[in-house]
């Protein structure tokens, strides 16, 4: 199976890859990455060399970039590229509607033009809301985005379904919750958590710290956008979630005893604007159409995650100094040298 994998060099589709080249022998894969601050090839070190897989650096917003980079003869797209933290977006969101929205069509376009017969859109429960009055989210659920991120998500969804409604292209979007695992990028909350409580920084936790977020092992997501590549029937969308709701200062609590830090790193800071109160998401729909379920319990994946990141010291300082971008330059520096 030939596979043209957006964003793989970020958290979700780094794992993805290499997930996908430790199950599947005759997988090949291009990893097609604009490389942002949140790309980074030292996530994909230990398989950087493997021939199946290759590396390319390339715009997703940049059509002939895309199009110089997607052979004929590939067998599906999957969409991770995006820009994707709420907080930046509510910053400055034109980063967002650029990469997520325009970028999608971009690649929408691409597919039609190459014939990929299919395109897996990796979405995020955001783009459904807030529940507020309890419930879950369901593949039946409204969209009702409530940060610059999450619409510019939501909108991308609808360009994905009006691509399959319009042109007949074979389309499946996934919309998953909250991931968390090794590679991802110090900013999102469990990362920045353990990387501060090493440090004996302080824990910042916006408003009460009571909203709901409900946490997936990323390996567990990367199994289930990889069945619903190879299972889903043509236009589904599949919501995916591990049945772990968690209140943001329970998993911080929780993570500073793995740590060993003290409760008193936790400082309540101002709250994100329009933030969202709980997610909590149904995944009866891909549990039984997909036969997928998650194997990693929220303990077993904290634990294997707090470790990871105390062994991992190297690629959070290059992380945090932005160093790893020198990691790219000087792989180039070689490659061209080996060419030669
Ligand atoms: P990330 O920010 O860690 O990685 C994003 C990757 O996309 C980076 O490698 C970056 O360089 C690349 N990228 C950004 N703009 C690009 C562009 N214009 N062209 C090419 N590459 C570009 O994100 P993540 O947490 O790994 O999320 C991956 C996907 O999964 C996103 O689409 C996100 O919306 C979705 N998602 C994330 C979560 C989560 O909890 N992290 C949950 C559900 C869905
Ligand atoms: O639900 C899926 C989404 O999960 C993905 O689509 C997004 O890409 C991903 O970033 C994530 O969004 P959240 O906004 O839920 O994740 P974040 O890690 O930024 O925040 C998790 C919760 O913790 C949220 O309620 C805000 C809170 N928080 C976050 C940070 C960074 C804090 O209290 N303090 C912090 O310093």
């Amino acid at each position: 199976m030939k596979l043209f994998i957006t964003g793989g060099a970020g958290f979700i589709g780094s794992n993805h890859i290499r997930l996908l080249l430790a199950s599947d022998p005759d997988v090949e894969i291009v990893n097609f990455d604009a490389l942002t601050y949140a790309g980074n090839l030292e996530n994909l070190r230990d398989i950087a060399e493997d021939p199946r897989y290759r590396f390319v650096r390339g715009n997703i917003t940049n059509a002939s970039e895309v199009l110089g980079s997607l052979e004929e003869g590939v067998d599906a797209i999957v969409n991770f590229a995006a820009e994707s933290h709420v907080d930046r977006s509510i910053e400055s969101a034109a980063e967002f509607v650029l990469t997520n929205v325009a970028g999608t069509q971009v690649l929408l376009d691409a597919a039609r033009m190459r014939k990929v017969p299919r395109f897996v859109h990796v979405s995020t429960d955001e783009v459904m809301g807030s529940l507020d009055d309890g419930g879950f989210f369901t593949e039946d659920s409204p969209l009702a985005p409530n940060s610059p991120y999450a619409a510019s998500k939501a909108a991308a969804e609808h360009l994905v379904r009006a691509a399959m409604k319009t042109h007949g292209l074979d389309v499946v979007i996934t919309r998953c919750s909250n991931n968390y695992g090794p590679y991802q990028f110090p900013e999102k909350l469990i990362p920045l958590v353990i990387a501060n409580a090493m440090e004996g920084k302080i824990v910042p936790v916006y408003g009460d710290g009571l909203q709901v977020r409900d946490w997936i092992y990323v390996d567990d997501h990367c199994r289930a956008v990889d069945a619903v590549m190879r299972k889903a029937a043509t236009g589904s969308v599949y919501c995916i979630g591990a049945r772990s709701e968690r209140a943001n200062l329970e998993v911080i609590r929780t993570i500073l005893d793995a740590v060993g830090a003290p409760h008193s790193l936790i400082t309540y800071v101002s709250d994100r604007p329009g933030h969202d109160r709980r997610y909590a998401i149904d995944p009866v729909r891909v549990e039984s159409e997909v036969g997928w379920s998650p194997q990693v319990t929220f303990e077993e994946g904290i634990a294997k995650t707090v470790a990871w990141y105390r062994d991992s010291a190297e690629w959070i300082a290059h992380a945090r100094s932005g160093e790893y971008r020198e990691f790219y330059e000087k792989n180039l520096a070689w490659r061209e040298t080996m060419k030669s």
